[in-house]
């Protein structure tokens, strides 16, 4: 594989969550095929739970590991072609990228959504030019619209703890007090339509998401109605998609917060949650510590995700 920034990109899902499960058993077999090998980590923004587990994940198969924080200690970047390059970014990702490509043999990018325009953050203009400038293989740590090792995590974690063929799953919108991306939300949609997963969206009205990820997903305003015979609830915030709202938070009402009354309309559900999360905002503290909240097992399964993509990866090399 020579880009993972979907997980539509898989080759087959049940053969990579096959994989997966070989990895979490055996997660020291394969430390040959990553020797000498050198994996670069580039985040333009915060993470915990993507940084240290690609790093084990790396470091299980043998590789080396180069993690560069672009906003700590890196020359500020220009990602726009064309600009006079007169304010305070001293390079241009341009000769960032084919440099980067040049010390490593897999580059892992984390970009995030800006904002400031939908078609520049749903373009994914930087990942794109990792892909086109590098010279190296992609993968995802989540960009503007997808996060696809989380959302393999994701679904390893629910074939892990379900107890039909086709569970319902819910994926619910929680209030937050900042804007979030849709990424997690649009790459979990299209992640358990793939698993064939009877999936619910509930989200108040003006946060409906990006039909291309939801397409096959039934979408409803009515979060109680969702909740009922659930057997899985993926609690999420994310900010407006549509319209001139794009990127806009235009709802905090805590009614939408996943508590023990939501819960008790479901089927018995296991709680999921990419973290990190806002406690008595996105969920009650007593449905997260619940002996049903999968949170950390899911977290756990981010290390099992990043190895069976790198693994994947580095056999085509
Ligand atoms: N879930 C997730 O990607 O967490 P981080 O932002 O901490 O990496």
């Amino acid at each position: 594989m020579k880009e993972f920034t979907s997980i539509r990109q898989l080759p087959d899902l049940q053969e990579a969550l096959r994989e997966a499960r070989y990895v979490k058993e055996h997660p020291f077999a394969d430390q040959e095929l990553g020797r000498n090998r050198t994996a670069l980590l580039v985040f333009f923004n915060n993470s915990l739970r993507t940084r240290l587990s690609t790093q084990k994940a790396a470091m299980n198969l043998g590789m080396n590991v180069m993690v560069l924080d672009v906003n700590q200690g890196a020359w500020k970047l220009e990602t726009r072609r064309g600009v006079i390059m007169d304010s305070d970014k001293s390079e241009h990702l341009l000769e960032a990228i084919p440099v980067m490509g040049s010390y490593c043999d897999l580059i892992g990018v984390r970009s995030f959504a800006q904002f400031e325009s939908r078609e520049e953050d749903y373009g994914e203009t930087v990942l794109r030019q990792f892909i086109e400038y590098s010279g190296r293989p992609v993968f995802s740590m989540e960009s503007a619209t997808r996060h696809p090792l989380q959302t393999l995590a994701d679904i390893l974690t629910i074939e892990e703890h379900k107890s039909s063929a086709r569970p319902k799953v819910v994926m619910t919108w929680a209030p937050h007090p900042k804007a979030l991306p849709q990424a997690v939300p649009n790459s979990f949609a299209e992640g358990a339509l793939l698993a064939g997963y009877d999936l619910v969206i509930a989200n108040p009205e003006g946060y409906d998401l990006d039909p291309e990820f939801t397409r096959g997903a039934t979408v409803t305003h009515n979060q109680d109605e969702a909740l009922e015979g659930a057997d899985f609830v993926y609690a999420k915030n994310w900010s407006a998609y549509g319209g001139d709202n794009y990127g806009k938070v235009l709802n905090r009402d805590m009614g939408w917060t996943v508590t023990a009354e939501k819960m008790a309309l479901t089927n018995n559900a296991f709680f999921m949650h990419c973290l990190p999360v806002r406690r008595n905002m996105i969920v009650s503290d007593d449905v997260i510590e619940s002996p049903r909240s999968l949170v950390i097992p899911e977290a756990a399964n981010r290390v099992v995700s990043a190895q069976t993509i790198l693994k994947m990866m580095l056999r085509d090399l």
